[in-house]
């Protein structure tokens, strides 16, 4: 029986063993499962002596990719990158994803966005039939602090469920993306909404920077399973 960080290892190695080429260019994502594909890149960097430049998707990927000694880069001098590897929240079964739990997602989309394909990795809590099914706290909504307000209300009117400001854990107010905006985590919605032209919509209003509905974007997902497999 393997764990779920068992799970994410073995995920975030074999994408890692299976896409990765020297001279590569790749968008490293953010929260815990792609510490794993951080720590096999180093690996194969050490080993195999291959040739490779990462842009960060946050600030904690930036820090990864210093502390494992990887060489790094950003959009101004790599804008277009062969690969992005990153964690998901949630999967759906055409690969459309919930993302921004560690509130990452504008640079994550942005970092996605300029990479050839984008390869999901994952461990088997995040593999779901229907977006909302296993991920229960909420689409995460990059939006701009004075605007937080308008935007909850609207988003309740118009598409129902609760959007919650996502506060901080070690200090008093609300988190703070790497960005300086706030995060809305919006909650009990219908789950048969059309993903693509809710996106599509949020993104127009004024205020809303970016959504965690990262749909037709991925390419492939790798789902570490209970058994050992992936
Ligand atoms: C960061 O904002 C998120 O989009 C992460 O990629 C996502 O939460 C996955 O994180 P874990 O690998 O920690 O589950």
């Amino acid at each position: 029986m393997c764990s779920v960080e068992g799970a994410k290892k073995l995920a975030a190695y074999q994408a890692v063993d299976n896409h990765i080429k020297s001279g590569y260019k790749i968008g490293i994502g953010s929260g815990s499962t792609v510490v794993y594909a951080v720590d096999r890149l180093a690996q194969r960097v050490e080993n195999e002596n291959i040739n490779i430049i990462c842009v960060p998707t946050s600030f904690q990927s930036r820090q990864l990719i210093l502390k494992n000694n990887l060489t790094l880069s950003d959009l101004e001098v790599a804008s277009q990158l062969d690969i992005c590897i990153d964690g998901a929240d949630e999967v759906d079964c055409n690969l459309n994803l919930i993302k921004g739990g560690g509130g990452c997602l504008l640079q994550e989309k942005i970092v996605a966005s300029c990479s050839k394909e984008l390869i999901v990795i994952a461990d088997y809590t995040k593999n779901s039939s229907l977006l909302g099914q296993q991920y229960k706290k909420g689409i995460p909504i990059e939006v701009s602090p004075l605007a937080y307000v308008p935007i909850k209300k609207r988003l309740e009117q118009l598409y129902k469920g609760e959007a919650v400001l996502r506060m901080a854990v070690n200090k008093a107010g609300p988190v703070v993306t790497d960005n300086g905006n706030f995060v809305l985590d919006w909650k009990n919605f219908d789950q048969s909404l059309d993903w693509n032209k809710v996106n599509l919509d949020l993104i127009q209003w004024p205020g809303v920077i970016e959504t965690g509905l990262f749909i037709n974007m991925a390419k492939k997902a790798y789902f570490g399973m209970q058994d050992g497999s992936v």
